[in-house]
């Protein structure tokens, strides 16, 4: 079989960690092409001298490293070129591993070209999701995704063969689940970043805990598997074994059930619908124990109940909410601001928002802003 040639972007991310991790597993399937990272050049410097891609986009240092150094055979790109590299003749599936809107661009243009795009960025399909969805379907590229609830979800339906009344979203709860919320005005970011289930970037890991996460991932479904916002049901599932469940008109339920590691979910975007083994432990379902189940607390995670409405109103207002968070985290993970204040400034954002209903691509880019420029404005009253 010819091997599949990949871009990952991001790849010196958790993610783009991971992916790399797939392709040692089955290097006689995988040719990468592409890499791309931000700030990181020497881990990816080794990672391209491992992989030999022809084609690497890297932040202004890591650029400037690469010009003075050299590497033959490899053409080095600024990071906002990155959507040329997504495009390339010669790759066949694009793994979206960046973090943050700056995967707008290289989704499109991959899409454009009728690549493959394995999304595990998130952000990109929450601010953005129609305009997506209109381009994948235009030029009959395929989306297959890799953030493992969607991943769960496109796996129950067959890809997307069958049609469900209902999506089960799980979440495990996060690392606050079993933390009392007065204690949550002390959480800081070393006491956020111990995620019970899941090992993930930092951004990842702060949405995790408020739940914004699992707003974002509502989003994400709406959009990936054309469905209404109310058909789509939040399930805290501490265990984090079902990675999501879909239901049927006659009321059966098929669940997507695997240990908590992101190369399964990599591995089947990259092999779909083939199913290879991954040299991972089994789940072994004696050793489970039991399997628990709740309702999200939305008085405790208010930023789930925030997301929903974004996801019913839609328009610009998921651009807006995604643009605010990643402000407003930046500012708690460098410890500006504490755990609480950071739904009370992502809501003060949302509510002075006029939402623009089908927004156009610049209307997007310009809510995007405007978000990035209000949560700043009221950031710089609350930092210490
Ligand atoms: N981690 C998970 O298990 C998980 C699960 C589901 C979904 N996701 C989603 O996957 C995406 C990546 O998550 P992650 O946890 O892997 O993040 P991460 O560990 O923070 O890695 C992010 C990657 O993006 C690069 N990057 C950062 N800023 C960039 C920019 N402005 N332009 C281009 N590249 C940039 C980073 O480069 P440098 O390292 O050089 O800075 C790194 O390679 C996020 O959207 C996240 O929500 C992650």
């Amino acid at each position: 079989m010819k091997p599949c040639s990949i871009a990952i972007l991001g790849s010196t991310g958790s993610i783009g960690l991971n992916a790399l991790k797939v392709v040692d597993q089955h290097p006689q399937r995988f040719r990468v092409k592409a890499l791309s990272a931000y700030n990181n050049f020497q881990l990816l410097e080794s990672q391209i001298k491992n992989y030999k891609p022809a084609h690497v986009a890297v932040g202004p240092q890591g650029l400037a490293h690469f010009k003075s150094t050299g590497m033959k055979g490899v053409k080095f790109y600024p990071i906002e070129n990155c959507a040329q590299i997504a495009s390339l003749k010669e790759v066949d599936t694009v793994v979206l591993a960046m973090r943050g809107t700056s995967a707008l661009m290289p989704f499109l243009e991959a899409l454009r070209a009728g690549k493959t795009v394995a999304p595990a960025n998130k952000e990109a399909l929450v601010i953005a999701g129609d305009l997506i969805m209109s381009e994948a379907r235009r030029h009959k590229a395929r989306i297959i995704p890799i953030d493992s609830e969607q991943s769960a979800i496109f796996q129950c339906l067959d890809g997307q063969k069958l049609k469900p009344v209902l999506v089960h979203l799980t979440a495990s709860g996060g690392p606050l689940r079993e933390v009392r919320s007065k204690d949550f005005k002390r959480m800081r970011p070393k006491d956020i970043l111990r995620h019970p289930r899941w090992k993930m970037g930092p951004k990842i890991t702060v949405d995790s805990a408020t739940l914004m996460n699992k707003g974002f991932e509502v989003i994400e479904a709406k959009h990936l598997f054309n469905l209404e916002y109310n058909q789509i049901k939040v399930l805290v599932h501490p265990e984090a074994i079902i990675h999501s469940m879909v239901e049927f008109t006659d009321g059966s339920l098929l669940a997507q059930l695997g240990i908590t590691d992101m190369r399964l979910p990599i591995q089947y975007a990259l092999t779909y619908p083939e199913r290879l083994p991954t040299g991972l432990k089994r789940l072994d379902l004696t050793q489970l124990g039991s399997l628990n189940f709740e309702e999200p607390d939305l008085k405790r995670f208010p930023c789930l109940g925030l997301a929903f409405e974004a996801a019913r109103r839609a328009g610009t207002l998921p651009a807006v909410l995604n643009a605010a968070d990643e402000e407003v985290v930046e500012k708690f993970l460098h410890g500006k601001i504490d755990f609480l204040s950071i739904y009370k400034v992502v809501e003060k954002v949302v509510l002075r928002h006029k939402i623009i209903k089908n927004p156009s691509l610049q209307d997007i880019l310009q809510a995007d802003h405007w978000a990035r420029q209000e949560a700043r404005n009221i950031l710089e009253k609350l930092c210490h």
